[in-house]
C-alpha cells in the first residue's frame, strides 16, 4: 500500500476530510503512487505526456491528444443519477439506489488503479469567494494524467480551494477511474461502464472511461448534475447547460447581460464567441463569461438574478472551426496557449492538426496525415470518404485565452442576467426569434427546447427530441420538481429577465440552405430583444410570442433575400398546432408538474386556435 500520509504532507494538503478521503479510495483503487496536483504542475505534467507519448506536439505550445476509439463521446445510457430517496426519479435522469450504485462501483474500480499514480486534484466550480462557492469545492482522484491537465483548463485547481474550507467535509467527493478500455464492452448489452453522480451524497464515481465528457467530473457532474440537484436541495440556485455573455453598447454606454440553453452542438461557444457583424463592430462588444455552463441565483439584497460561469477554461466543438466561422476560437488556440486538441486529424512531420471545415479542403499533401484513430490517410482505399477528424474532435483551453473574455470573468460578484434564451435546431416552424414576458411561459418554453432528430428514423418526422432546458443530459432529478424550483426562483426576482426563443437554423425547403446566415450576424436578434426589454421597439405579437417587424431588425450591411426574410419572421400556425400536441405528450410524462405550466400550454394553444 502506498504511503498516503507521506504524499499528502509532502503537498500541503491540510483538509482533514479530504486525506481520509484519498485514503479511503486508494485502499480501493490500489494506486502506486499518490501525486496531489496544484497549478504550477501544469509544464511538468505536459512534460510527463510528451515522454510518454499520451500528447504529442501541434505547433508551438500546443498539444495533440487522442482517446481510445471507442471512447469518445458522452455515453447517456451509461449516465446515471443515484439518491437515497426514489422520488428523485425523473424521466431523463435514470435514477438508480444509491446503495445500489455504490456498491456497485467499488467493485469496479478495486485495484484498477494498479501501476498507476492516482492524482489528486482539488478544485472549485466557481471563481474564488463566490455566493455559490460553498457548493463550488471539489476533490476529483484520478488515474489519467491527460485528464488532469484537461481538468487544470477547465477547472481552477490546489490545495488552497479545500485547505480553507469553512467546512471541512463540505466537498464533492469524484473518483475517476479509466479502466481496461480495450475490455468494456463499450456499446454492447456487456458495457462495463457507469458514470454514477450520487447526488444527496455529494458523490460522483465514473468507471470506463477517460474522454473528457466522461471524465472532467468537475465539470459535467459537478457543475451540472451535482450543481443542479444541490441548488434545488437547498433552494438558492441553478444549474444550467447555458451560455453566459455580456453585450455593450459603446454609443449609449448601456451593458446587457444575456445567458441561455440550446442543446449541445447547438451553438453556445459559438454565440459566446461571437465577433459582432462587420458593419456594426465599431458600435457593439460581445463579451464572454461562459460557453457551456451557468449558474444562476438571486441576489438577496437588489433581488436582482445573477449568473456566474463555474468554468476556467472552455472544451469546445473543433468542427467547423475556421476564419469565418469563429475566429475567436482560433486565437483562444494559438501557439503558447497550451490548448490540448483531442480526436483531431494530426500530421507527426509538420507537427500540425485539422478538422472538418478548418479549411474548405483537406490538405492537399497527404504526406504525414493521420486521421483521428492514427491511420495514415495516404493508405485509405480510393473513395473513402469517412471524416479526418471525428465529428466530436474537441479543444481545451483556459479561458485567459480566449480573446472577448470579459474583464470581470474570474470576479466573485457575477452578472446581473437580463434576458434568458434557449434555442434548438430546428428546420421550420421556429422563427429567428421570439420573446416571451410572462415567466411561467418562458419556463414552459424551456421545457419544451428540442432539437431535430439527426435522422428521420430517430424519430417521428417533424417531432424534436426534447431536451428540457438543454438540460436532458444533466437531469440530476424530477423534471416537474425542476420546473417548480425555477418557478420559484424567478418568482423572488425583482426586475425579471426577458425569455426568448431563438432559431438560427430554420432550412429552405426547396434547396435545404441555412436561411439565416447564422454566427456573427446573431448579434443583431439579441440586439432587438434588448430593445425590446427597454421599450424601444413592441415587436409583432404572435401566438407564441412577440416577433420583430421587419424595420425593427437591423440588418445594417447584410443583404438577405426577401423569401428569406419572410421566411424567419413569420409564424407557421399550423405546424405550431401540431407541434402543441407533441408538447402535450412529452409533458405528461412528468410527474408534479406546475399547474402554471399547464397553464401556459393552455393560453399559447388557445392564442394559436383563435390565429388560424
Ligand atoms: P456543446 O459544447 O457540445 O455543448 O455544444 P455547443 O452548444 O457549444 O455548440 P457549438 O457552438 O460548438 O456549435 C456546434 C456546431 O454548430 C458547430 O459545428 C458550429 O459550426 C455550428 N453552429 C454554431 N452556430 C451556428 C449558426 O449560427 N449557424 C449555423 N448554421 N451553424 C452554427
Ligand atoms: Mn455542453
Ligand atoms: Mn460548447
Amino acid at each position: 500500500m502506498v504511503d498516503v500520509d507521506a504524499a499528502l504532507d509532502a503537498s500541503g494538503l491540510t483538509n482533514e476530510a479530504v486525506r481520509e478521503y484519498v485514503k479511503h479510495w486508494a485502499q480501493i483503487t490500489q494506486p502506486d503512487r499518490i501525486e496531489v496536483i496544484g497549478a504550477e504542475d501544469d509544464d511538468r505534467l505536459i512534460q510527463e505526456c510528451l515522454e510518454s507519448g499520451e500528447f504529442q506536439p501541434a505547433g508551438e505550445g500546443r498539444y495533440y491528444s487522442r482517446s481510445y476509439s471507442k471512447d469518445t463521446a458522452r455515453s447517456e445510457e451509461r449516465t446515471i443519477v443515484a439518491t437515497n430517496d426514489e422520488k428523485d426519479k425523473g424521466v431523463y435522469n435514470n435514477w438508480r439506489p444509491a446503495s445500489e450504485m455504490k456498491e456497485k462501483l467499488t467493485e469496479l474500480m478495486r485495484g484498477q488503479s494498479k501501476g498507476k499514480t492516482m492524482y489528486v486534484l482539488p478544485y472549485l466550480m466557481s471563481p474564488r469567494k463566490n455566493e455559490l462557492s460553498q457548493w463550488a469545492a471539489g476533490v476529483e482522484l484520478t488515474d489519467s494524467r491527460p485528464v488532469v491537465l484537461h481538468m487544470m483548463r477547465m477547472s481552477r485547481v490546489g490545495v488552497e480551494h479545500v485547505n480553507d474550507l469553512p467546512q471541512q467535509g463540505n466537498f464533492v467527493r469524484a473518483v475517476h477511474v479509466t479502466g481496461d478500455l480495450e475490455n468494456l464492452g463499450q456499446g454492447t448489452p456487456d458495457d462495463k461502464r457507469y458514470f454514477v453522480t450520487v447526488a444527496d451524497e455529494r458523490m460522483i464515481l465514473h468507471f470506463g472511461s477517460s474522454y473528457g465528457g466522461n471524465a472532467l467530473l468537475g465539470k459535467i457532474a459537478h457543475g451540472l448534475r451535482q450543481g443542479a440537484y444541490d441548488g434545488w436541495d437547498t433552494k438558492k440556485f441553478l444549474a444550467e447547460q447555458y451560455m453566459l455573455i455580456g453585450i455593450t453598447d459603446k454609443e449609449t454606454g448601456k451593458r446587457y447581460h444575456i445567458t441561455g440553453g440550446f442543446p449541445s452542438a447547438s451553438g453556445k461557444t459559438n454565440l459566446a464567441m461571437m465577433l459582432p457583424p462587420d458593419a456594426m463592430g465599431d458600435r457593439y462588444q460581445v463579451d464572454f463569461y461562459g460557453d457551456d455552463i451557468a449558474w444562476l441565483w438571486v441576489d438577496e439584497s437588489t433581488g436582482k438574478l445573477m449568473g456566474m460561469n463555474p468554468e476556467f477554461g472552455v472544451f469546445g466543438v473543433a468542427k467547423d472551426t475556421n476564419e469565418k466561422t469563429n475566429p475567436t476560437a482560433l486565437h483562444s488556440m494559438d501557439p503558447g496557449t497550451k490548448v490540448i486538441f483531442t480526436n483531431v486529424a494530426y500530421n507527426p512531420k509538420l507537427e500540425d492538426v485539422w478538422w472538418e471545415g478548418r479549411t474548405p479542403e483537406p490538405p492537399a499533401d497527404l504526406d504525414g496525415w493521420l486521421d483521428w484513430k492514427g491511420e495514415p490517410i495516404a493508405d485509405r482505399e480510393p473513395g473513402d470518404t469517412s471524416p479526418w477528424a471525428h465529428p466530436n474532435s474537441r479543444f481545451t483551453t483556459t479561458l485567459a485565452n480566449v480573446p472577448n473574455a470579459a474583464e470581470d470573468f474570474d470576479e466573485a460578484a457575477g452578472v446581473p442576467i437580463d434576458a434568458i434564451i434557449f434555442g434548438g435546431r430546428t428546420r421550420d416552424r421556429e422563427p429567428l426569434i421570439r420573446a416571451i414576458h410572462d415567466v411561467a411561459e418562458g419556463v414552459y418554453d424551456g421545457l419544451t427546447l428540442g432539437a431535430e432528430a439527426t435522422f428521420a428514423a430517430e424519430g417521428v418526422e417533424g417531432q424534436l427530441r426534447y431536451d428540457p432546458m438543454s438540460n436532458r443530459p444533466f437531469m440530476a432529478y424530477g423534471e416537474g420538481d425542476y420546473a417548480r424550483h425555477y418557478l420559484d426562483l424567478l418568482a423572488q426576482v425583482k426586475d425579471k429577465p426577458l425569455f426568448a426563443h431563438v432559431n438560427w437554423f430554420q432550412k429552405d425547403p426547396e434547396d435545404g440552405h441555412y436561411v439565416w446566415p447564422g454566427f456573427r450576424e446573431n448579434l443583431r436578434p439579441l440586439l432587438w430583444l434588448m430593445r425590446l426589454k427597454d421599450g424601444e421597439v413592441t415587436g409583432r405579437k404572435t401566438a407564441v410570442g412577440i416577433i420583430p417587424t421587419e424595420d425593427e431588425l437591423d440588418l445594417e450591411g447584410l443583404d438577405l433575400p426577401q423569401a428569406d426574410l419572410d421566411r424567419i419572421l413569420s409564424i407557421d400556425v399550423p405546424r405550431w398546432q401540431q407541434e402543441m400536441g407533441f408538447r402535450e405528450e412529452h409533458l405528461n410524462q412528468f410527474d408534479r408538474l406546475p399547474e402554471e405550466i399547464w397553464e401556459a400550454h393552455r393560453r399559447v394553444t388557445k392564442a394559436l386556435d383563435e390565429q388560424s
